[in-house]
């Protein structure tokens, strides 16, 4: 799908459709949010009647005579003192569920003036909105009808030629978005650790500024990164340290390190997880790494001037005579030991090899990590807020200043020294999961992980509530949400920006 603007209204090619979007006032009718005459004597009866309302979401169509388009659609967008880029997102979903239904080509869409809203934010909410709502994942279906896009161009009817490179920009940030999908939607034992190094190398084959290490089992035993083969060792497939790096900035020497959990499949080991409980997805456990993928992949695209280092532990957590033991104690890359008191709590073991190797050898300004880690973050925050961990209150501000600019909401939970006494061993330097207690699993699970940290500036992203959901809602049209890319890359823009833009 495309999206294009266009200046004016008299200048605009034949489409299936043209939008008129309106806003509610607190009390009150609709309102339009667009400065044109046309068809106001229409509108005006349908309003009187009170045939539309501007509800978020809410359609009506008209057939007027004489148009570029044999249909009109007004689009409610809610109240206006409530506007907001999420519920732009939302609304264009229901218009591209619309339009899919109804096999349209192209639309027409009046760009819409909030006052609330500057034409930046509109545009995200608009662009995120129809991108994001327009993907479809039919590769597993064979039967059933394939149901391709058929929505192929959208044009914002009223913008000006200066918003073009922001145009370029969501389109590539929502292709991160869907590649990230596509990842954790993926069979688990298509997507293993093999195919995620394949994915990484092909980045290195489309992009110039991409250089891809991997780490097959042999290496990573000599590296001594022996708690993501612990996590492997139940699985016939291959444990992997993926790193992806991107030079954007040559001439600085450090740079952002982004560390992904890659768990291709969770079956939480010898400690099995319930038949009925979230088993059945665990083939999201990869979502963070596929985040991390989905974010190079948009840094790439637009060329940003910026080093993005991404690290991806990739194992299967599976269960088999060779599987790691409950009770049994693993020596870690940073050097101590671990007693593994749950095989379900893997991937924060993944985690501490890769951030302690990535704080060694990488040279990370910040650190970020993004995981499916806990069950707990589910209870604590639900679905629409991952969880926010971090040694360093300036990047932790940072991170959720992008959350609420990317509609990827954060919410900070603590690292709470009291609760460190859960992680004690008697056996080895820690143990991996509490055994008993009341302790909060999501910042237990963050404080296991800041032992592998040293002085680097690292912030902890748990999103096992957000990167999976148990429905298709609004605009994912998928269960898989590709949750982070969006918000990386706002900070990542914000930090280009204090250094002097681009
Ligand atoms: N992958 C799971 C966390 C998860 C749960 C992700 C639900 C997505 C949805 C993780 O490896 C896990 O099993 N965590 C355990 C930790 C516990 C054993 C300390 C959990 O949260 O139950
Ligand atoms: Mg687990
Ligand atoms: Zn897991």
């Amino acid at each position: 799908m495309k999206i294009i603007q266009i200046k004016s209204l008299q200048e605009r090619p034949k489409a299936d459709l043209l939008v008129l979007p309106f806003c509610q006032k607190k009390q009150g009718g609709p309102f339009s949010l667009f400065k044109t005459s046309l068809f106001q004597k229409e509108i005006k009866k349908i309003i009187e009647l009170g045939d539309f309302r501007g509800h978020l979401g809410e359609i009506f169509i008209l057939h007027p005579t004489r148009q570029q388009e044999p249909r009109l659609a007004l689009l409610g967008l809610g109240v206006e003192s409530k506007a907001c880029t999420e519920d732009l997102r939302k609304s264009c979903a229901v218009l591209t569920r619309f339009s899919h239904e109804r096999g349209f080509k192209s639309v027409n869409v009046l760009f819409p003036e909030f006052k609330k809203l500057s034409k930046q934010e509109s545009l995200r909410g608009l662009c995120e909105g129809f991108f994001l709502s327009s993907y479809v994942f039919t590769k597993l279906k064979n039967t059933t009808k394939k149901r391709h896009p058929q929505l192929k161009m959208i044009r914002f009817i009223g913008l000006e030629n200066e918003f073009k490179p922001l145009l370029k920009k969501h389109a590539s940030i929502c292709e991160g978005v869907n590649l990230a999908r596509d990842l954790v939607n993926e069979n688990a034992d298509t997507l293993n650790a093999d195919k995620l190094s394949e994915i990484a190398f092909d980045f290195q084959k489309k992009f110039k500024k991409i250089s891809t290490l991997v780490f097959d089992k042999k290496r990573l035993e000599k590296e001594n990164l022996k708690l993501i083969l612990a996590v492997n060792q139940g699985s016939s497939a291959n444990p992997a340290l993926i790193m992806v790096n991107y030079k954007g900035d040559p001439a600085d020497k450090k740079a952002t390190v982004l560390v992904g959990k890659g768990v291709t499949y969770d079956t939480g080991g010898i400690q099995l997880k319930a038949a009925k409980g979230t088993i059945v997805h665990m083939k999201c456990d990869m979502g963070g790494a596929a985040a991390v993928l989905g974010v190079l992949h948009a840094v790439a695209q637009l060329d940003l001037p910026i080093n993005i280092i991404g690290v991806i532990p990739a194992c299967e957590n599976a269960i088999s005579d060779k599987a790691y033991k409950p009770g049994d104690v693993y020596e870690s890359y940073h050097g101590n030991t671990v007693e593994i008191t749950n095989t379900d709590a893997e991937g924060r073991l993944i985690l501490a090899d890769a951030l302690a190797y990535a704080e060694k050898n990488l040279h990370p300004k910040h650190l970020i990590d993004l995981a499916t880690l806990t069950g707990g973050v589910i209870a604590a925050l639900g679905n629409k807020m991952s969880g926010l961990m971090s040694n360093d209150s300036s990047l932790a501000k940072k991170l959720i200043v992008s959350g609420k600019k990317s509609g990827e909401l954060l919410w900070k939970l603590p690292l709470f020294e009291d609760y460190k006494v859960a992680l004690r061993s008697s056996l080895a330097d820690l143990k991996n999961a509490s055994t008993g207690g009341a302790y909060p699993a999501a910042a237990v699970a963050g404080l296991f992980l800041q032992e592998f940290v040293q002085s680097t500036p690292w912030a902890h992203l748990d999103i096992a509530g957000t990167a999976y959901l148990s429905e298709p809602k609004d605009y994912h049209t998928t269960k898989a949400t590709g949750v982070g890319v969006r918000l990386v890359l706002a900070f990542l823009e914000d930090l280009i920006d204090s250094q002097g833009g681009y």
